[in-house]
């Protein structure tokens, strides 16, 4: 008789225990942050100016013949033999680099072109926030564009987006859907102010993005991004699950290794069907485990710095120009494709135009940002592997756009980790870490392909 009870009463507290783990696995968990104060010294009584101005990128003599004087001052240092871009990047191609940026690139050319859409300064929690707004010019009848936030990474700017931006706001195909696009510069990136304090991480720039996005009167809307991108639009997604329909991004290396992934990197090898590999999964995760290990080590030495001591480094890349194109723009060659690193150019205008490398690189110089856009790593890595956002997973729909040269590949199991609602996953045909500005055509229409699915949805 005891016995049956006690049994009774284990079964009930299993079966309990059991409906109360699905529940609470089924509740969205939501990323709590406060506000903050990033500008010089202490708030202001009163409330903030939350006036919107526009913003025209401009250019003058003094800063052109600065910047050719120290280019003209650059001394050089020769690269070892048939080295190519394996010791970084290569002094013959930096000087051919150099020389087209002194003598044939034309910035005042490039800054009309920057200006081609237009640009807003907005203060929020002390410190300017420049964005793009670019409304499409006609929304066919009957139908409203959707609004879309596009976040960059390092060492991008929101320039990475020229390509993708009209293929949104215009598409040529009357079946698409048509955007209306934010691009904002991540506070110390480009033409937005740099946090005066201590501590600005992603969480921080996420909740800076949804006040902005109020700001600008969308109570929803879509977000994308890459590299540091993905991890803002991720925690803008976390914090406000209820104000993010869609979430779209291209890189998203697993930031808290579970069981399953564990699991899937000691026996995914051998039972590949179990963990849903395929064979590209197979090629990029499992090549020599000593490989892996020594291709790591070998391409994160600017993140330990930048994680460590950003300030140090970055002075020089902020005095010179040479050192900043160097710095910037080998990271545009080797996470291209990583075969560039054996080419005597590093392949760098196979993908791109060196006038939009050269417009990405001024961005950098003309606005001073080199430093700010590095402690970015230290804020980001200074709060432990385990930040709170890195245990909480995400609800909202998800689409993810798998290019075959991204620098870390994530197989479909491992983002199904993170992402509990992940609706879209594509295998893309070509591309590599910046492949919004590489193959803005393949990205447009995979955002337009995910749109689709998360509005049918919404729907029905
Ligand atoms: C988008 O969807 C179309 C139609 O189903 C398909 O042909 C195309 O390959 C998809 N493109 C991408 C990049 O996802």
């Amino acid at each position: 008789m005891m016995a049956i009870m006690l049994t009774e009463v284990l079964v009930a507290l299993l079966v309990g225990g059991l409906l109360y783990f699905l529940v609470q696995r089924s509740r969205t968990q939501v990323l709590r942050t406060e506000d903050g104060w990033w500008g010089a010294g202490a708030p202001p009584d009163g409330g903030e100016d939350i006036t919107i101005r526009p913003f025209t990128v401009s250019t003058s003599a003094e800063e052109l013949e600065d910047l050719y004087r120290r280019i003209d001052q650059t001394r050089p240092v020769p690269s070892l033999e048939d080295s190519h871009f394996t010791y970084g990047f290569n002094s013959q191609c930096l000087h051919t680099v150099l020389s087209y940026w002194r003598n044939g690139f034309d910035w005042r050319r490039q800054v009309d072109r920057l200006n081609q859409y237009p640009h807003f300064k907005t203060t929020i929690e002390g410190i300017d926030i420049h964005y793009l707004h670019v409304k499409p010019k006609t929304v066919p009848e009957g139908s409203t564009a959707l609004p879309l936030i596009m976040v960059h990474g390092w060492p991008g700017s929101f320039y990475e987006f020229y390509g993708l931006i009209p293929l949104l706001t215009e598409p040529s195909d009357p079946s698409h859907l048509v955007f209306e696009v934010v691009c904002p510069s991540i506070p110390g990136y480009g033409f937005s102010e740099a946090p005066h304090k201590k501590g600005f991480d992603s969480v921080c720039a996420a909740h800076i993005f949804h006040k902005l996005m109020k700001r600008l009167g969308f109570q929803q809307f879509y977000a994308h991004g890459g590299d540091w991108g993905w991890l803002v639009t991720t925690n803008m997604a976390q914090l406000e699950p209820r104000s993010v329909r869609g979430l779209h991004v291209n890189f998203a290396p697993p930031s808290n290794p579970g069981l399953p992934i564990t699991l899937s990197i000691m026996l995914g090898r051998r039972f590949p069907k179990l963990f849903g590999f395929t064979d590209l999964d197979i090629e990029r995760l499992f090549p020599c485990m000593e490989k892996l290990v020594v291709e790591s080590i070998k391409e994160s030495g600017y993140m330990h710095i930048q994680a460590t001591k950003p300030d140090t480094v970055g002075r020089g890349l902020n005095d010179s120009p040479a050192g900043l194109a160097a710095y910037i723009l080998e990271k545009f060659s080797t996470w291209t494709s990583r075969d560039f690193r054996d080419l005597e150019d590093g392949g760098l205008t196979r993908k791109f135009s060196l006038d939009d490398l050269l417009t990405n690189v001024m961005i950098y110089w003309t606005s001073g940002c080199i430093v700010s856009s590095m402690r970015f790593y230290k804020e980001n890595f200074g709060k432990g592997l385990y930040a709170p956002h890195s245990k909480i997973p995400v609800d909202v729909p998800t689409g993810f756009a798998c290019f075959p040269n991204e620098l870390m590949h994530t197989p479909k199991l491992w983002l199904k980790q993170k992402y509990r609602n992940l609706v879209a996953f594509t295998p893309m045909a070509r591309g590599g870490h910046f492949a919004a500005m590489e193959e803005p055509q393949l990205m447009a229409e995979d955002i337009q392909n995910f749109t689709k699915i998360v509005e049918k949805h919404r729907a029905v």
